[in-house]
């Protein structure tokens, strides 16, 4: 396992560390807006997905840490999927415009990164449906670069991962292996009430990640 990233061996007992030191990303009671976009000329583009609509989702948490954590060579855009109707073939006569964006963020983007929640032992049905969407006609996937971080209760959300990487290969989604995030955010102070990333060294494993996210990015561009 290479060292320090968040790593999470699966299991039902606590045995996340818990070394938080709270340090809120962004001022309290704000950390229910959308994540900043942020906008970086020359910088690869990236579409971040969160599978929990929860205003103070721990998940959408985590991908305005990876925002805030500013990494020189990656612009990220949250892509609400909140708007998105649930799957249904009888609304492709007239594809819902929301669907039609996103597709089209998607396939602009040079990468997509994913915070995937885990609902019994399984994706969170938001980002299946969202996927579910973005798997049908012309997909904008076409192995483009992709990465997943999550937070769950007792697995961190590796049964969630695991699940969703074999979902994604239907469409031969380019999914990043290692490193891997999985932050058990009841075994510690890893986020404050309003779902910010407060944990210095989660955050560490997180800028970690997003470096190795983005040679994945840039070694992988289609
Ligand atoms: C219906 C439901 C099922 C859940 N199933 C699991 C599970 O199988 N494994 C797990 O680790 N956590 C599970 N959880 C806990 C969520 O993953 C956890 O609360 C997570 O933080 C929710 O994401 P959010 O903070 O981004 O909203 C479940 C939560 C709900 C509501």
């Amino acid at each position: 396992m290479p060292k320090g990233f968040a790593v999470i061996p699966m299991g039902l007992e606590d045995i996340g560390p818990n070394k938080g030191v709270p340090v809120p990303q962004i001022k309290k009671g704000d950390s229910t807006k959308s994540p900043t976009k942020q906008s970086k000329p020359g910088a690869l583009k990236i579409i971040a997905i969160s599978g929990s609509l929860r205003k103070k989702s721990t998940n959408t948490g985590l991908i305005r840490a990876c925002i805030n954590i500013n990494n020189p060579d990656l612009d990220i855009e949250w892509a609400d999927i909140n708007p998105l109707p649930m799957f249904n073939e009888d609304l492709e006569t007239n594809t819902p415009e929301v669907v039609l964006n996103l597709k089209e963020k998607v396939r602009k983007a040079d990468g997509v990164l994913f915070a995937v929640p885990e609902n019994n032992f399984n994706v969170s049905a938001p980002l299946k449906n969202a996927y579910d969407w973005l798997s049908r006609g012309e997909t904008p996937w076409k192995l483009k670069p992709c990465a997943m971080v999550s937070s769950a209760a007792m697995t961190g959300g590796e049964l969630a991962q695991k699940s969703f990487r074999q979902t994604v290969g239907y469409c031969k989604v380019n999914m990043m292996e290692k490193p891997e995030i999985y932050v058990k955010r009841f075994s510690g102070k890893y986020f404050d009430d309003d779902g910010n990333l407060v944990d210095e060294e989660t955050k560490d494993h997180l800028k970690e990640f997003l470096v190795a996210f983005a040679d994945h990015v840039k070694n992988n561009k289609v």
